[in-house]
Parts: structure tokens; sequence; C-alpha cells
């Protein structure tokens, strides 16, 4: 009778373990189980997320970039002849109004082609607020500007106005006459 209950508790305690271990390896599995969604399933959708939105800022960068290179590519600039007479032109940013002027048939003369030695590519900015936006102009344009027929406040020469965004519209007279030392003969005074 004794060896009888003994052989029945020792089952007992051995079913008791078997359940345990089986308790254990189904916790441990959850946890596995959980570990292997959270090492997957975190890289997967983050990374999608923000490529798409990368994907989208990119293209509206690129996007808005085209647009204002597009409308800063060029100025409109009037010309405003001796006889009152206009002409409208596109400029490209960086080009001189005298460039400017002999690609568009504007009677601006420009004796020597831009390199400070003359006065025929004078202009008069019409507009003081244009005028202002200009770069100041050195010593050497001064000095060809003294001697400009027609000289006024807002004049300058032609070649050294360079097309940039903030002179879209502006508008530029050609003085009545011009002093060609070419053909004058005219040599300036060393200062
Ligand atoms: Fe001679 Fe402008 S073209 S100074």
């Amino acid at each position: 009778m004794f060896s009888r209950i003994s052989q029945l508790g020792a089952r007992l305690l051995r079913e008791a373990k078997a359940e345990t271990r089986a308790g254990n390896l189904l916790s441990s599995r959850g946890s596995l189980y959980q570990g292997h969604v959270s090492q997957h399933l975190t890289p997967v959708v983050t990374p999608t997320v923000q490529s798409s939105r990368n994907v989208l800022f990119s293209t509206a960068t690129s996007g808005d970039k085209d647009e204002s290179s597009q409308e800063k590519e060029k100025i409109s600039v009037t010309f405003v002849n001796k006889d009152g007479s206009e002409k409208t032109i596109s400029v490209p940013i960086g080009m001189s109004m005298l460039e400017a002027a002999h690609e568009n048939d504007i009677e601006l003369e420009g004796a020597c082609e831009g390199s400070l030695a003359c006065s025929t590519c004078h202009v008069i900015v019409m507009d003081v607020n244009d005028y202002n936006k200009l770069e100041d102009p050195t010593d050497e344009e001064n000095d060809m500007l003294d001697l400009a027929f027609g000289l006024t406040e807002t004049s300058r020469l032609g070649c050294q106005v360079i097309a940039k965004p903030e002179l879209d519209g502006m508008r530029l007279a050609l003085p009545a006459a011009t002093r060609n030392f070419a053909v004058d003969g005219y040599v300036p005074k060393p200062h």
C-alpha cells in the first residue's frame, strides 16, 4: 500500500514538472516570436515611410527650383530711343545691356566693346529705384562717364550694367548724343 502511494506521488510530481517545462517553453517562444516581429517589422515600416517622404520632398524641391530658375533666367528691359520710341527685350541674367542691345538691333554703340575706354554705351536709368539696385560704378566707369554727353544723376555705361533678377522691368533711355573717341579723334585727359 505504501509503495503504491509512493509511485502515485512520484508520477504526479513528474507530470507537474513536465507541465512547468512546457509552460516555460511556450513563454520563451512567445518572447522569441515577439523579438522576431520587432526585428523584421520595424525596419521594413520605418524606411518605407522615410523613403517615400524623401521622394516627395526631393520632387517638390526640384520642381520649385526649375520653376524659379525659369522665371529668373531672363529679365525684361525696355530701351527708349532718342526719338522716344520704345523697344522691350528679354535679357538673360548675367548679360550686359550693351550685349543685349547689340543682339536686338538697338542703337547703342559701344565703340570699345566693353573695355571701359569710351562712353558710347552711355545709358540713362529712367527709374532711380532701378539705378540704386545696380552695383556702384568703378572709378574707371566714372572717369568715362564724366566724358559722356548728356550726363545725368542716373547715367551708367551700358557695358557695365549686368542683368540680374531685381532689374526686371528696368527702363533705359539712350541719350540724344554720344561722343565717339574713335571717330572724333578725342583723347581723354589723364586724371
Ligand atoms: Fe566702351 Fe562701354 S563700350 S565703355
